[in-house]
């Protein structure tokens, strides 16, 4: 906790900590109102919540409603018999075709995002159940009021508990088509249909995905969860969503209107899984958050614990360093909440498994050897470069190897060193807290026909305005800006160690990848 405060952090999303058997590393729970004893107990937790606020630090808790583990006990009834007071809190299907004897086939031909079938047939009771993820992790029925009723309870648990609010697993994947019509076959540009990884037929899915019933759920979660501000916990409780949408106007959706409110946060992943340094990409796409949503704050991501680290999917093996001051420059100098991974801001590096029989996540054992799962990005912290990199101690197994990089890339190494990736983050951070017009000023696109260099303005009434050019390349720039009104003199509020303090803003001068944030005067 000292250590994230050090940095500037105000809030730590936790992956689940429930109880589960960890198929899917905590996002199979079978008991939402505790902690899995791998972790400690309730009253640890606790503790954990009162330190981090005494340090201004509030704890987020992963709140998944798309499905449970097959081990909760809500699932154990419903699949105990078909009579069963649980059966429709899940979803149970006939096999098309089926007979007394004969199962006959999957009701349809989704697929679960990790593979294979959706559906799983349930000798027991002879029909089949609908899992989006792994086959333990049933969904639930979201047409089932006790579903509602459930997670209301659980969510005020937390609340009142004291957390500072909820990160929604897989929302936008609650509902599906009640017609139960397949999916439609996705085709290549030859428009030939193709392989998955998984050795599927690859598969659209505007069947089970982004359906419009997730929108009154949340009005309803956000409606019970404003219920607890109370004098006892002020300030109202944050609800992010993990919104993979396909365009701004979806993401606009999320956060409801004035009278019927949604998320406060919603994430943004159409900027930060651009996946390729490309200046008129990012312009396009910060712009439409900027737009786009009402006014409404944008929570902009880079990376999470889904997807290869920001070296693997940015870097080019020679600049990765230089190249995370770029990307970090965009989640923290545009306006927002910046939303980032624990180890990025020492630059940890995505480490896959390299043999089969090493891979925990289950997809990385169907995918293999083209998805080799997400193991390479949830590897342990590296706070030194002694044994286990300081994540446990020495002669201890850590449940994923420490990256052979933990011998350079750690905090010790980078903690209080002016030019590292660590002192860069923790900059941008107290800037982000600090300067009026970084903090809260809206951007505006500057230089909008250069494709090597991105260059924005922060602005709001009454404080200096500040800019911002960030070199997409690896060759040296000069940019020229000009602001109506402004001198165009400027003061170096940070830059990269290549960039050299300019006297005006119509001649600044980037290095390879360089960065230069600078307020108007
Ligand atoms: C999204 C989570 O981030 C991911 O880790 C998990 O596997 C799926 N949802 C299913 O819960």
């Amino acid at each position: 906790l000292d250590y994230l405060k050090d940095l500037g952090v105000d809030a730590i999303w936790l992956s689940p900590c429930y109880p589960s058997p960890q198929v899917d590393f905590g996002y199979d729970i079978s008991d939402y109102k505790n902690i899995d004893p791998q972790y400690g107990t309730l009253k640890d937790f606790d503790h954990l919540v009162a330190e981090a606020e005494k340090r201004h630090i509030r704890i987020l808790m992963d709140m998944v409603m798309n499905h449970t583990s097959d081990k909760h006990e809500w699932f154990v009834q419903s699949r105990s018999s078909r009579t069963n007071p649980y059966r429709d809190w899940y979803m149970w299907q006939d096999g098309k075709g089926e007979t007394a004897t004969d199962k006959g086939q999957v009701p349809n031909n989704w697929q679960s995002d990790f593979g294979h079938s959706a559906w799983e047939w349930d000798e027991k009771t002879r029909q089949y159940y609908y899992h989006k993820f792994y086959i333990q992790q049933p969904d639930v029925n979201w047409d089932n009021p006790k579903i509602h009723e459930a997670f209301k309870d659980i969510i005020g648990f937390w609340l009142k508990r004291g957390v500072g609010g909820f990160r929604f697993d897989a929302i936008t994947t609650l509902y599906e088509d009640p017609q139960l019509r397949d999916e439609d076959i996705v085709l290549d540009k030859d428009g030939k249909s193709y392989l998955n990884a998984y050795g599927d037929i690859a598969l659209n899915d505007t069947r089970t995905n982004n359906l419009p019933g997730t929108h009154p759920v949340m009005q309803e979660m956000r409606a019970w969860s404003d219920t607890f501000n109370s004098s006892k916990f002020p300030g109202t409780r944050v609800l992010i969503g993990e919104t993979y949408l396909p365009n701004i106007g979806e993401l606009a959706k999320q956060y409801g209107t004035p009278d019927k409110p949604e998320f406060h946060l919603p994430m943004d992943t159409q900027v930060g899984f651009i996946n390729k340094l490309d200046v008129a990409q990012f312009r396009a796409k910060l712009n439409d958050v900027e737009t786009g949503v009402n006014g409404n704050i944008p929570l902009l991501v880079f990376d999470n614990h889904d997807n290869a680290r920001l070296d693997a999917r940015y870097g080019d093996g020679v600049h990765d360093t230089d190249i995370q001051r770029v990307i970090s420059t965009m989640l923290f100098a545009s306006r927002g909440t910046a939303l980032f991974y624990y180890g990025d801001e020492i630059g940890m590096k995505t480490t896959p498994p390299t043999r089969k029989e090493d891979v925990k996540d289950p997809v990385g054992l169907t995918g293999w050897p083209k998805d080799k799962g997400r193991d390479g990005e949830r590897t342990p912290m590296q706070w030194n470069a002694g044994p286990n990199a300081g994540f446990t101690s020495a002669g201890v197994t850590p449940w994923l190897p420490v990256p052979p990089t933990a011998a350079t890339v750690n905090v010790k190494a980078e903690e209080g060193q002016p030019d590292s990736l660590f002192t860069w983050y923790q900059t941008l951070i107290r800037l982000k807290k600090t300067n009026p017009a970084f903090a809260h000023g809206d951007n505006l696109m500057l230089d909008t026909s250069n494709m090597k260099v991105l260059s924005w303005m922060r602005q709001t009434s009454g404080a200096p305005s500040v800019i911002v050019s960030v070199n997409f390349t690896a060759d040296p720039q000069t940019v020229s800006l000009s602001v109506p009104n402004a001198s165009g003199n400027v003061k170096t509020l940070l830059k990269t160690p290549n960039a050299t303090d300019p006297t005006s803003i119509s001649q600044i001068q980037l290095g390879t990848y360089g960065v230069y944030i600078g307020e108007l005067q």
